[in-house]
């Protein structure tokens, strides 16, 4: 596995990670497997995808705590990233709302440590930024979590360069997490007067930019089709899955597909070198819970994209409905 720099750390980790969501939270209830999420958590240690990303808001916990499962005896191959902020009221309904006050964080952080079963937490992200907290606030006291040893690093997560800006005057940002993939492009747009965007600012600050969804959600594999999402599925009432969207948007896979031909890949796998050809500090997550899809996805660290091929992949049309 290519290895790439986590922020300023002097940490080199594989360049492509593993989210581990999927594993309990959003997709496909049916087909959770805890046991098989375990053994895809130590195949990715074992081919060197290290970055492991979680929250404790997935499955109310249960994500972390299966991560902690996973890793147990590995602790030390393992670059633990997890995030809080996000409170949820109501798990069946999958409602929450943000909480990013130094109170809910002393508790938030002892929870995840208790879950995962660690001493510490390598990668600590602020999940969603709360209006009703000053940043200066919530990123000062998880700046005295990285001073008592219970945190290593910090991140943000769907932050805007003046946030990062900000957060990064007080603590080193580490890490800034934002969805990124050939059919959201954002992060890659100017911001805040920054060129290049979030991911220019990561590349000129030391930090690393790490993309979530870049397979979208499953639709860049091309192994989606419009009507098969269970009721529970975050899928099945997202607009950019709704039926007329996936029908627009098979153009953006059938571009994707035609890379994949000519370089002998999978489209998967084009989706997530992409999202690598996109600067040195970018190291996806893909999700999976599959053993065969990882093997695939972290595989992608070494396909190379022409200059050609990113031409084409940048003419794709934008993505029709909105992320959520
Ligand atoms: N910060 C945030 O707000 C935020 C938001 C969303 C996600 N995330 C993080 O980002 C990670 C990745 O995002 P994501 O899981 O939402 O979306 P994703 O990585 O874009 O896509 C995951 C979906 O693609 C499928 N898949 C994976 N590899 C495949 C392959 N090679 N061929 C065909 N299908 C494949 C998975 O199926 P199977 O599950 O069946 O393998 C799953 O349905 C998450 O796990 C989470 O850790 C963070």
């Amino acid at each position: 596995m290519r290895l790439r720099n986590l922020g300023n750390t002097g940490i080199k980790i594989g360049s492509v990670g593993l989210g581990c969501m999927g594993m309990s939270w959003l997709y496909e209830e049916s087909a959770r497997d805890d046991e098989r999420s375990v053994r895809v958590i130590n195949e990715a240690l074992d081919l060197g995808g290290n970055l492991l990303d979680t929250a404790d808001l997935y499955g109310a916990g249960h994500n972390e705590t299966l991560l902690g499962r996973a890793i147990a005896g590995r602790r030390e191959e393992a670059v633990v990233a997890t995030k809080f902020g996000i409170v949820l009221d109501d798990l069946e309904a999958r409602q929450a709302h943000r909480d990013n006050s130094r109170a809910y964080l002393r508790k938030a952080v002892e929870a995840s440590l208790r879950r995962l079963d660690v001493d510490v937490i390598d990668l600590y992200y602020v999940h969603r930024i709360d209006p009703d907290v000053p940043l200066a606030e919530t990123w000062g006291a998880m700046a005295e979590l990285v001073e008592q040893g219970k945190v290593r690093w910090l991140g943000l997560s769907e932050a805007t360069v003046a946030q990062a800006r900000q957060a990064h005057a007080i603590h080193p940002v580490t890490a800034v997490q934002s969805e990124l993939s050939l059919w959201t492009r954002d992060a890659l747009q100017a911001d805040g007067g920054e060129e290049g965007g979030m991911v220019g600012w990561c590349e000129s600050n030391g930090a690393s930019f790490v993309p979530f969804a870049p397979l979208g959600r499953g639709f860049l594999t091309g192994t989606l089709h419009s009507g098969q999402f269970e009721e529970s599925d975050f899928r099945a009432a997202s607009p950019r899955f709704h039926r007329a969207a996936m029908e627009a948007n098979q153009r953006i896979v059938d571009g994707v597909r035609e890379v994949a031909d000519r370089r002998a890949v999978t489209p998967a796998q084009v989706a997530i070198a992409w999202t690598l050809a996109q600067g040195e500090r970018v190291v996806p997550i893909p999700g999976t819970k599959n053993s065969r899809y990882l093997r695939e996805n972290l595989a992608a660290a070494e396909v190379h994209l022409t200059e050609d091929d990113l031409a084409d992949l940048d003419a794709l049309p934008p993505a029709q409905g909105s992320r959520y």
